[in-house]
């Protein structure tokens, strides 16, 4: 068995900051409500003619990760790319990153898994990596949530937690066992599908010739449906026991904690899980008051920012968690 290390991590933000009051001028909300309910001060949407989709962000932050991995884009084995905000519904951004970095025929495997999603995707690379079948792995997180918001006071309590960016990692193979990815636990309950969900076009319940028919402009069905409150009591819950259950596999305990990254959901949440482990400021890493929730691409945008900064040195123990839609969670323990 080899283990398998982060080897490259880059993110990509648009530049373009949209702050709470930028937002009371498109619905009935207020700094002081955002900011109070979710920690959020600001985040970034793509301005409309930039250029920017979720896969080309993804590619920029790939680009970045593959120059910190000190590899050729050649080098790549395998792509794994992790969104809920596909540029197109079919084919995903996976291919599209593989084009457009001009990497060779090599395989290309979309997750979706929405906020657990590069959580799903680096457990996956990195057992791709452990049975050998792959050297480099390329694995990405994006979301251009901006153009699929409801921005009218009818879909307030969803619109303003969410903002646009990416990040990416480029898992290598390791010959050290002692560090790189211990462990990754990943879990589901379907039951709550429907609790925090986009139904359209889904196939599920209408024929898109029926959709198209209908042509209505008051269809809700493509905005985004959040259960909020009930969102938030199973995450605090599930972060907690996914956390735990990582740290036991390993024969850790919370003490040996160095950084927290977990989803950047709601800064309430993050807070909640920091008191419930009574881990010290230094020992979470949160950025969403920048930010917003970016989803799948939270983790990997954190990650590589407390990195930059110099919060994460050689030997640390890392820890990764996240949950969201469908329900879905799962962690992953890193020895740096
Ligand atoms: O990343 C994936 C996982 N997602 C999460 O973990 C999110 C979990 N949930 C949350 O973070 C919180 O539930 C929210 C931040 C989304 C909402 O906070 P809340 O405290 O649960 O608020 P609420 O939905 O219960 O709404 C409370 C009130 C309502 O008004 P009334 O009925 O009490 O008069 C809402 O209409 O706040 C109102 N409201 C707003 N007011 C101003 C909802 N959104 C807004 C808004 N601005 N943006």
């Amino acid at each position: 068995m080899y283990s398998s290390k982060i080897s490259g991590l880059g993110f990509y933000v648009p530049d373009n900051i949209v702050t709470n009051h930028d937002l009371s001028k498109l619905m009935d909300t207020d700094d002081a409500w955002i900011q109070e309910r979710t920690g959020i001060k600001e985040r970034r949407w793509i301005k409309e003619g930039s250029g920017d989709t979720t896969a080309t962000m993804g590619v920029k932050a790939a680009k970045i990760a593959i120059e910190r991995a000190g590899i050729d884009k050649d080098e790549i084995d395998f792509i794994v790319f992790a969104t809920l905000s596909p540029d197109y519904y079919f084919p995903g951004p996976g291919v599209m990153v593989q084009k457009e970095l001009e990497i060779k025929t090599v395989g290309a495997l979309d997750v979706r898994n929405q906020c657990s999603g590069f959580v799903y995707a680096l457990s996956l690379a990195d057992n791709y990596i452990k049975t050998g079948m792959y050297k480099n792995i390329l694995v990405i997180g994006s979301e251009l949530h901006s153009r699929g918001l409801d921005k009218t006071t009818r879909g307030r309590g969803v619109s303003v937690i969410f903002g646009d960016g990416a990040g990416a990692v480029v898992l290598s193979r390791s010959e050290s066992p002692k560090h790189g990815i211990l462990s990754s636990h990943l879990h589901a309950q379907g039951e709550f599908a429907e609790e925090l969900i986009v139904k359209a076009p889904g196939m599920g319940t209408r024929w898109v010739t029926e959709i198209l028919q209908e042509n209505d402009p008051n269809d809700e069905s493509y905005f985004p449906y959040m259960n909020g409150q009930f969102v938030f009591k199973n995450a605090v819950v599930r972060f907690s026991e996914v956390i735990n259950e990582g740290l036991q596999a390993n024969g850790l305990s919370v003490e040996d904690i160095d950084l927290l990254i977990p989803h950047q959901a709601n800064l309430r949440i993050s807070q909640f899980i920091q008191h419930k482990f009574r881990l010290s400021d230094d020992k979470v890493y949160n950025n969403i008051q920048k930010y917003g929730n970016t989803t799948a691409a939270s983790i990997p945008i954190a990650l590589t920012e407390a990195w930059e900064v110099g919060k994460i040195k050689e030997g640390d123990l890392v820890v990764l968690a996240a949950f969201g839609s469908g329900f879905t969670w799962g962690s992953v323990i890193i020895r740096w």
